[in-house]
Parts: structure tokens; sequence; C-alpha cells
């Protein structure tokens, strides 16, 4: 175990002293438009351990190595042209792309869990791109929460789960998208390996191509899965969640979307709703941060469980729809 560190929450007026600390090998959870990251440098195995100690996560789970522009990426990994393609198309943005890694990828084998492709993204948020421009090199960042828990969207998040395990937490306000990148592997058939913060719509009409499915999940099989950090249970609030709610239990809390009410709402223990307009965007940046509300409401008033009203499947909605049963299991 160990010992306890003082997690500073700073601005963006500390980026320069933010990639000093990447540099010395600490670690630093900084805003992107997705999620939140916890950073470390890429290139320092030990930093890349540190990641792994302070979530909790299974080190068989490879990270997501981010960069300041496709220059950089073409350092680290062999793009074919419809890699180049989508990252032309997408970069700055919520896209990760997995491929080859490069004969001299400067990323340490325990960010890549041994694996010969690395995913790499280029973020879209000026806090990410200053930081990583600072820093020079690849910043490998998983969502800044403790393996297994919702994504965090506000700097509180990040301190709620790892205040005590990391050196410091750049602040930027709350994040604009509220889901992960959508992670495309451009294998011989390119391939949602996760839906994320761009549509599949948007990647397929790039593409001019379907994108294949990963085969079903392993689960805990022990060989090598294709997307490894999608395990059934990973977004899980603790209160149990009810999907696809018509109504709403006496002793339910209720996660809602769209303008209608349902049956026994006015009896809910507590009401949010993702978007009373049916905005998919707007759902997509709220859906973390109300599941950690409700299921801190839940677990304080006693609550038997979340109900959770249809969200469509459409667009950003696949990438809901995903999180929100995986947080039901
Ligand atoms: O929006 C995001 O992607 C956020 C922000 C911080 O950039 N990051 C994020 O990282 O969601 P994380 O570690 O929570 O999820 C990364 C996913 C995992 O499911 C992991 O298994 C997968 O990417 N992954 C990483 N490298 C891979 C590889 N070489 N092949 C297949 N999947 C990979
Ligand atoms: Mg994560």
């Amino acid at each position: 175990m160990q010992t306890a560190l003082t997690t500073r929450i700073v601005d963006a007026a500390a980026i320069a002293e933010a990639a000093d600390g990447l540099r010395a090998g600490r670690l630093v959870a900084f805003p992107t438009e997705t999620v939140y990251g916890l950073g470390a440098d890429a290139a320092n195995p030990r930093a890349v351990a540190g990641i792994y100690e302070a979530k909790g996560r299974p080190s068989f789970n490879p990270l997501i190595a981010h960069v300041a522009d496709l220059e950089a990426a073409r350092q680290i990994a062999k793009f074919d042209s419809r890699a180049l393609a989508l990252a032309e198309v997408f970069w700055p943005g919520p896209l990760t792309l997995v491929l080859p890694k490069t004969a001299n990828c400067p990323v340490s084998d325990l960010a890549t869990a041994g694996l010969d492709t690395v995913a790499i993204r280029v973020p879209d948020h000026p806090i990410a791109h200053t930081l990583l421009k600072a820093f020079g090199g690849a910043v490998v960042a998983p969502s800044a929460n403790i393996s297994g828990h919702v994504s965090p969207t506000t700097a509180a998040h990040v301190k709620a789960d790892l205040d005590g395990r990391i050196d410091m937490i750049v602040d930027g306000g709350p994040v604009e998208v509220g889901v992960e990148s959508t992670i495309v592997g451009c294998f011989d058939r390119p391939m949602l390996l996760r839906p994320g913060g761009l549509p599949r719509e948007a990647i397929e009409q790039v593409l001019g191509m379907a994108l294949a499915r990963p085969p079903e999940e392993p689960e805990s099989d022990s060989s090598q899965p294709l997307a490894p950090g999608m395990l059934a249970s990973h977004y899980a609030p603790r209160t149990r969640v009810r999907l696809m709610a018509v109504d709403v239990k006496p002793d339910e809390a209720l996660l809602a979307f769209g303008p209608a009410a349902l049956p026994g709402s006015d009896h809910a223990k507590a009401v949010m709703n993702l978007s009373e307009t049916s905005d998919l965007g707007e759902a997509a940046a709220n859906l973390f941060g109300y599941l950690r509300a409700l299921d801190a409401i839940a677990l304080e008033s006693g609550a038997a469980g979340i109900a959770v009203m249809p969200v469509p499947a459409h667009g950003l909605g696949e990438a809901i729809n995903d999180r929100l049963r995986r947080a039901a299991v």
C-alpha cells in the first residue's frame, strides 16, 4: 500500500507545472472533451504502473495514448489509408484508433498490456492540448476513476475517487461530451470496439462501409480480448439499476429521458432528467454525473434502486445505452 499523497486541484494556469509533474513520473488528472483522464508519461513504466495501482485496475487492460496531433500519433502507430482518413476528419475529437505499433513505439509494454497494437487519440480540449504540447510526448490516460466506477465528468468526481492517490487534478470545469471516446480497431475489417462520443454513423460514412462488431464478450476468459476493457459490469453504481422502466416503484429513484412523465414518478425518491427535450448530446453530457448523484441519493434514502427510462439507440444513444446496460449488470 503506498503512502497517501496530497492531491492538489489546480487550474489552467498550472499546466506547465502539471507537465513537469508528468516528466517526473507523477500522476496528473486532466479534462478532455469526453471525460477526465488520469495521465502518466507513456514511456515511463513506473509511472504507468502507478496508474494501475491508483485505479485498482487489472493490468491486462491496456491504456489509451493521448497525443497533441496526428504527427505525434504517427511516431507511435502505423496508419493505413482508412486510419488516416478517420484521423484527418475526426481529430482532435472523441475517437480512439487501435493501430499496429511502430517499430520504435515509445509507449511502454505495460500500457499496451503486451499487445502489438496501441490505442491512440488526440483529445479536443484546450487544457488537454496545451498539456500534451507542453509535455511533448505521449500521455497514457484511462478515465480518472477507481476501476469499475462511473467515469468522472468533473474535477470533484475525480477527487471523490482518487483523493490521496494522485498528485494533481487540473480543473477545467464540466466536460462537454460526457461519455468516453468511440474506439475503432483498424483491423482488416474496421471494428467498433466501444461505442462512444462519436456516433457510429459518422464513422461509417467516412469509411463508406459498416463497422464490424466485436465477437461476443469473453468476460473472464483468459484469452486476450479485442476490447479488453469492455467487461460486462464496468460503469456500475452501487444501487440496482432497472432499465426500460415504464413506471416508477414507490421505493425507486428515476433517471428520466424526454418530456413524458411516468406513472409513479411523483412519489419517486428523486428524479433527474437526462434531457427534457430528448437531446442525446445533452443526455450523454449528463449521464455519468446523474448516475453518481442518484446513486448517492438512493444509498442515503435507502431506495431500492434506480429506474431508467428508455433512450433511443441511434447516434450518441448507442453509447448511452451501452453504459446503461453495464450499469445495470
Ligand atoms: O474518452 C476516453 O477514451 C477516455 C479519456 C480519458 O480519453 N479514456 C478512457 O480510457 O476511456 P479507459 O482506459 O477507461 O478505456 C480505454 C479502453 C479500454 O476498454 C481498453 O481495453 C481499450 O481502450 N484499449 C486500449 N488499448 C487497446 C488495444 N491495443 N486494443 C484494444 N483495446 C484497447
Ligand atoms: Mg474507464
